[in-house]
């Protein structure tokens, strides 16, 4: 399947460092003629913080995508039985998230979609982001990249010196992980090589 043919839930959750860039990438999706759904975890739907206020997020995102923002578990819930998407995109992904999906809690708008897309056998697509990517949350990567229907973007550390155990997806392979994913494809090499 071609981008252009796909449905894609889009889903922010709080690494508010990267929501700006994610802007871009949504529009890039759209540009590729996807037609994309925005999605929030509550966290995002409802925090400002210096890289800009929720009601930006929310209203950029309803704007370029068309569609209303899904940011509870109850609009997140028929992404399942109405079989919503061919693909779905958690980017950012944080710690806290990818904590919850490689244990199996479902608490938040963004876990609800995952685990009512996954239900149908349909692909997700992660973008980590997060200063504990090579502590805390290394394991939780682990057990996703183990996980059928489970695809990374690539990703690497992005402050050696001052945050030394910090992962970030790169931007610039999120639309290529994602041609590859709609496909059930995983996108090589998975740690960046620079
Ligand atoms: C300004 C700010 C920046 C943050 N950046 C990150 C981040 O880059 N990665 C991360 O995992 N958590 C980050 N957090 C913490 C998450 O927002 C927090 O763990 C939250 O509970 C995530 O909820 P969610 O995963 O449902 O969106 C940040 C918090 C704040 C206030």
């Amino acid at each position: 399947m071609e981008l252009c043919d796909g449905k894609i839930g889009f889903a922010l959750t709080g690494s508010f460092c990267t929501l700006n860039s994610m802007l871009i990438q949504m529009k890039k999706l759209k540009d590729e003629g996807a037609d994309v759904y925005p999605i929030m975890s509550e966290t995002v739907f409802a925090t400002n913080t210096r890289f800009g206020d929720a009601s930006y997020f929310i209203k950029e995102t309803q704007n370029l995508c068309g569609h209303d923002v899904i940011a509870t578990i109850k609009d997140a819930e028929p992404i399942g039985p109405k079989k919503m998407f061919d693909l779905l995109i958690i980017a950012p992904c944080t710690g806290n998230t990818l904590a919850k999906l490689a244990t199996g809690v479902n608490d938040s708008s963004v876990t609800m979609a995952a685990k009512a897309h996954l239900r149908n056998g349909k692909p997700l697509l992660l973008f980590v982001s997060t200063n504990d990517g090579l502590s805390a949350a290394a394991k939780n990567i682990g057990t996703l990249l183990n996980c059928k229907n489970v695809f990374c973007t690539p990703f690497g550390q992005d402050d050696l010196i001052k945050k030394p155990i910090s992962l970030v997806g790169i931007f610039d392979l999120l639309i290529p992980s994602a041609k590859e994913a709609l496909n059930y494809n995983q996108i090589q090499p998975i740690i960046y090589q620079g």
